[in-house]
């Protein structure tokens, strides 16, 4: 099935069955047990991370929910992978496959920096009791270590826009899993697992969702894996609510849509933004000079609807240019159908440490389905409110470009 067919009727193949047209929402807490004996059996069945055998009781909420394991289901077909298990948060996601490594005996984490900035920030805390060591794309297997658990890598990166060649980090990594934050790319351009990595993860609350009025976060990967992050899930509880489901397995239906359409005002506005005296730089895959190693069209099919850009002006013409935007909001997250604009290195990085942290003038804009010639003109007023304040120095490049 083509992608674009899998993402309308994926997870939905039992409805004619039961006479729906759409998924029912079951928000039962709880399921009637026929049998203490066969109530404890379905218990452990699902306890243990494993999916609910025929007549089973469904026990209780924490364990399995019809409406999320549809999700996961079709989420699973999207990125070509076994099955996928779906939290409460993306940090939630990333919460349990770093406590499924440390569980496993094997807390060394290696990370390729930059990664959102709550990724960061859990792993050099080392709260949930990982130990992280940071590399580049070059030293992963430099990095790797006798009880290294997973690698981490985000790409598109948050917030610099940086690619990852995910296959000759699999390749560095060998038998241990790489884990790639694929929420900027997501399942339409990206699919990491055919690149060889083990998981892929979704802060689901960005273009899965798509109208910023829910939170969820997923991770597609093997049979092997799926249960343990549903074990994981079902004691710690990060679980995903019911109705979040609902809006998530809808969203997927125009998710490729939506994903091609903010794309194409992405990069006209990448294109503008190119040609403005006030910016230094502009992150964007889709232009010249962003993508050496043209990772698009061999392992992203589009560079996507989010992009970077720094300022001559430094960190006061940012702002000004962040809270002048009329049009476009003034908000932390992307992935929406309205377009989001931030600082990153005073929001969403904030906890990163000063020697990881995104330039002080660097704004991350999220491009949503507005016509594109209305957000120009937006982002064209905002600028204009740079022009009265008073000459700054220029502004320093992000060192890795
Ligand atoms: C790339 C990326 N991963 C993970 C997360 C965390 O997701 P959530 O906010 O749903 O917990 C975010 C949030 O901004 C993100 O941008």
């Amino acid at each position: 099935m083509n992608r674009d067919t899998a993402a309308v009727h994926a997870g939905r193949e039992d409805l004619t069955s039961l006479g729906a047209h759409v998924p029912p929402l079951d928000a039962s807490s709880t399921y009637p047990l026929a049998s203490v004996e066969s109530g404890g059996a379905a218990y452990d069945q699902l306890a243990g991370g494993g999916r609910p055998r025929p007549g089973d009781s469904l026990v209780y909420q924490r364990l399995w929910n019809p409406n999320v394991a549809r999700f996961e289901r079709a989420l699973a077909d999207l990125e070509g992978a076994e099955d996928a298990v779906a939290f409460a948060t993306g940090m939630a996601a990333v919460t349990a496959s770093l406590l499924a490594a440390v569980a496993a005996g094997t807390p060394h984490v290696v990370a390729v920096r930059p990664v959102y900035g709550g990724t960061d920030h859990l792993l050099a805390t080392g709260l949930l009791g990982t130990r992280v060591t940071w590399a580049t794309a070059e030293t992963v297997a430099a990095s790797i270590e006798a009880d290294t658990g997973l690698v981490v890598i985000e790409t598109p990166a948050n917030p610099s826009l940086d690619l990852v060649d995910i296959a000759a980090v699999a390749a560095q990594a060998g038998n241990v899993p790489v884990l790639v934050d694929n929420t900027f790319a997501t399942p339409v351009l990206q699919q990491p697992l055919t690149h060889g990595a083990a998981l892929s993860l979704h802060s689901a609350t960005k273009f899965i969702g798509g109208h910023g009025d829910l939170m969820g976060g997923v991770v597609a990967t093997t049979h092997a894996w799926a249960e343990r992050l549903r074990q994981v899930r079902a004691i710690t509880g990060g679980l995903l609510s019911p109705a979040s489901a609902l809006g998530l397995h809808r969203g997927l239906q125009t998710l490729p849509v939506r994903v091609r359409a903010q794309q194409q005002s992405a990069h006209r506005i990448a294109q503008w933004l190119s040609d403005r005296p006030e910016v230094a730089r502009v992150h964007y895959p889709g232009l010249a000079g962003c993508d050496p190693q043209r990772l698009v069209g061999r392992q992203m099919s589009g560079p996507g609807s989010i992009l970077a850009f720094t300022l001559r002006g430094g960190r006061a013409a940012a702002a000004a240019v962040a809270e002048h935007c009329r049009l476009v909001t003034h908000a932390v997250s992307l992935g929406g159908v309205d377009s989001l604009i931030q600082e990153a290195a005073a929001l969403t990085h904030r906890p990163v440490a000063d020697e990881a942290k995104p330039d002080a003038s660097l704004l991350r804009l999220s491009v949503g389905l507005e016509d594109v010639d209305d957000l120009i003109a937006d982002l064209a007023q905002a600028f204009d409110a740079t022009h009265q304040m008073p000459a700054q120095p220029g502004t320093r490049e992000l060192s890795h470009h």
